[in-house]
């Protein structure tokens, strides 16, 4: 097969826009359509300083790569999770990417102030463990992001659409209202944006391959059989039958929420006793597991 563009010899073929491509052309088709997004969603400027929190994936470490090739003022955002055989893992990938990009990765390890990791951790306190590292990983990542003007991360459309999936079979209007792209500052958490929204799974990893991004492959040893593994699964079956289903799902919500957005109740928030963000109960769930730590 050829390049559509240059008719040399095609790496990839996008069956859902029908286009074959060389290595070159489809870096620029990726890198043209991230930049559409970051513009059409208004997510930032170069004038704005963005931390990218990065998993050691290949969407995460992608996106802080193409950001930086960009000439988009960024640093990486790391947390080590101590999850047994994995975290490891990652942290050595982020550490290699920043040393051979030169872009900066600020690096936190939770065992450090907790002594254990997430998976100890979730059993001693009874709580799934992915519910409880989404719930850490929130927390530090607005924490961190107090410095900086936006937050961004490398959700991409496959996440999106199973994330959306998820929201529409439990009619969580909550969580629907503010499914989108990008998020306003709001209420004491800094502006949160995934660029990546509209690149596929399988265009993400392409991308990361041919720009010679070395990423961790393994999926979280803890998210084996985590709900949205298997709203991906099922969502892969019908793109299989009919090409163009996820993202016209997700285009779709979207641009209905804009027409007719959905309004978020909002709840009333109170400044944490210990840590003064902004939370529905007196102390915040991530200031009461730390309490529960200590006892
Ligand atoms: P996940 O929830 O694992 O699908 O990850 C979604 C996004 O959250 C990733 O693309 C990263 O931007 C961010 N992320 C996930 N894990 C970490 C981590 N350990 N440290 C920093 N950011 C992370
Ligand atoms: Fe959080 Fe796996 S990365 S549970
Ligand atoms: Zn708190």
């Amino acid at each position: 097969m050829k390049c559509k563009i240059c008719k040399d010899k095609a790496e990839i073929y996008l069956r859902s826009y029908n286009l074959a491509l060389c290595r070159e052309d489809f870096i620029h088709f990726f890198e043209r359509k991230v930049k559409r997004s970051i513009e059409q969603w208004k997510m930032f400027t170069r004038k704005e300083k963005i931390l990218v929190a990065v998993s050691g994936g290949k969407d995460s470490l992608g996106l802080l790569h193409l950001l930086g090739k960009l000439g988009y003022d960024v640093t990486g955002y790391y947390i080590n999770l101590g999850i047994d055989g994995y975290s490891d893992v990652s942290q050595n990938k982020v550490k290699e990417f920043s040393r051979s990009s030169g872009i900066m990765i600020l690096i936190e390890d939770v065992r450090v102030s907790w002594g254990t990791g997430i998976g100890d951790l979730a059993k001693k306190v009874r709580r799934p463990p992915c519910s409880l590292c989404g719930m850490v990983k929130r927390y530090l990542m607005n924490r961190a992001a107090v410095e900086f003007d936006a937050m961004a991360t490398g959700h991409n459309q496959d996440d999106e659409t199973a994330t959306l999936l998820g929201n529409l079979l439990r009619w969580d209007k909550g969580y629907l209202a503010r499914q989108s792209p990008v998020l306003k500052e709001k209420r004491g958490l800094k502006k949160r944006v995934k660029p990546l929204s509209f690149i596929t799974e399988r265009e993400s990893a392409a991308y990361a391959l041919m720009e010679g991004i070395d990423y961790i492959m393994e999926e979280c040893p803890l998210a084996k059989g985590a709900t949205s593994l298997f709203y991906k699964g099922i969502l892969n079956q019908l793109e299989e039958k009919m090409p163009g289903t996820k993202s016209r799902f997700l285009k779709g919500f979207l641009e209905y929420q804009r027409n007719h957005p959905l309004i978020e109740e909002e709840e009333e928030l109170v400044a944490c006793k210990r840590c003064g963000s902004l939370t529905t109960s007196e102390v915040c769930n991530f200031c009461r597991l730390e309490d529960k730590i200590k006892s």
